[in-house]
């Protein structure tokens, strides 16, 4: 059997329904944006193996640093211990996150970290003997497959089996150009209609939804309203953290600052596993206590991996440096060069770029479907043209690692461009 056969015969792969799906590739190695199948078939990583890999595929500094972190210490547990990766990891996260981020909790993925937030969030009114049990999310959004997680996306068939199961939702409309009325007013209804604990956004771009974005100020506007109604607020940054919306963190265009973040995905450059929730002081303060109960009794196994640090530490460096700072740049220009170009094209409704994310929407007769035909035409066509793209419906959308070369980016764009001939 070759190793197709042998993957079909006993894994299960995401988002993925077996009878209808091709088999998956093999991928045999990756350098830089580009990954090899094992018959040597070169692809651009254009969405960067969704979105966590910011400085390259098999990135060596990272790379040392893991193996360094593996021979000294590779885990420990995080309860009743600590070690210096985690502690410095702290320190330095602290020094980019907005200042009212004071405290952080370690877990493993997107979803864990929602989990976590979500969490607090209900626990936090619990611990003041005030019961708050709603939480408000936006329309379309996408927190990850756990079950607080899943209760606040909004992508229905993701989550229709599990209906009645999940915690109480107001779903809001997102603030895009023109919406942003409609959207702070049923904010303040869904407040007065409910006891809410929280509000749970993706900051500025909600990426599952097809990179859909809105303005800063719609936002600041939003968490305003939740702070004069003591809404707990929390940016899941899982996507646009570290960069990819051309700053550190998309809550860095904003003048208010939420009370929680959510960060994960390109926090170990795409290595090893690891997310990260954090807090404001009074919301730590709120678990603080001579009663034990109070106190937040969750954990993973592998809460702040000292090797995930390490990597961790390594992203950030990596990120901070002259060099990442100016390809952050750089790929921004040239998607707005490309959308310059192509915003006119018959078959474009749509462009939108923030930082290295660029989204076009295609014209369609009737509205495209997540998953359907639309979507699996083109995903077809990039894939037999050597480009890793994932359009979200009739969205096409591309967020490379930041280290893309000129060259390979102006390829996505042509293979890009010439997908609109064949819809
Ligand atoms: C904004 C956001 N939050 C949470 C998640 C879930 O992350 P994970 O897949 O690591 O659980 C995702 C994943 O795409 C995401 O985009």
């Amino acid at each position: 059997m070759n190793l197709s056969e042998r993957d079909q015969k006993h894994l299960w792969h995401p988002y993925t329904q077996h009878k209808t799906a091709s088999p998956a590739i093999v991928i045999k190695r990756g350098e830089g944006a580009l990954l090899w199948d094992e018959n040597n078939k070169e692809y651009i990583d254009a969405i960067a193996s969704w979105w966590v890999n910011p400085f390259g595929h098999s990135n060596r500094f990272i790379a040392n640093a893991i193996y360094k972190q593996l021979t000294t210490l590779e885990h420990v547990l995080f309860g009743g211990f600590t070690h210096e990766p985690a502690i410095v990891l702290g320190e330095k996260l602290m020094e980019i996150l907005p200042k009212n981020q004071q405290k952080l909790f370690f877990s493993d993925n997107g979803s864990t970290a929602v989990e976590i937030a979500i969490k607090v969030a209900l626990q936090y009114f619990f611990n003041k003997g005030e019961k708050k049990t709603t939480i408000i999310a936006f329309e379309n959004a996408f927190h990850g497959d756990t079950f607080a997680a899943m209760a606040a996306s909004g992508i229905s068939f993701f989550t229709e089996a599990f209906q009645g199961m999940l915690i109480e939702v107001i779903r809001i409309p997102v603030p895009t150009k023109g919406n942003e009325q409609v959207s702070f007013d049923a904010l303040a209804k869904a407040i007065k209609s409910k006891n809410c604990a929280g509000f749970i956004f993706e900051p500025l771009v909600q990426g599952a939804a097809g990179m859909v974005m809105y303005e800063p100020e719609a936002l600041d506007n939003l968490v305003r309203i939740c702070k004069e109604n003591k809404v707990l607020t929390i940016a899941d940054e899982v996507m646009t953290g570290f960069g990819k919306t051309g700053k550190n963190f998309a809550c860095d265009y904003l003048t208010e600052q939420p009370d929680m973040m959510c960060l994960s995905k390109a926090l170990t450059g795409g290595t090893i596993p690891m997310a990260i929730t954090t807090f404001t002081q009074d919301i730590f303060d709120a678990f603080y206590d001579e009663d034990i109960n109070k106190a937040l009794f969750h954990g993973h196994t592998f809460t702040g991996n000292p090797t995930g640090c390490a990597a961790a530490l390594a992203s950030l460096h990596l990120l901070q440096t002259q060099e990442m700072q100016d390809n952050l740049i750089r790929v921004n220009q040239r998607h707005l060069a490309f959308q310059k170009q192509i915003k006119n094209h018959p078959k474009v409704t749509t462009t939108r770029v923030l930082g290295v994310i660029f989204a076009l929407e295609i014209q369609t007769e009737s509205a495209a479907s997540y998953y359907g035909s639309l979507r699996n035409k083109l995903y077809n066509f990039f894939i037999e043209n050597g480009i890793i793209i994932r359009p979200v419906g009739n969205i096409v959308y591309i967020l490379p690692p930041y280290v893309i070369t000129d060259e390979q980016l102006q390829k996505v764009y042509k293979v890009v461009e010439k997908a609109l001939e064949i819809v």
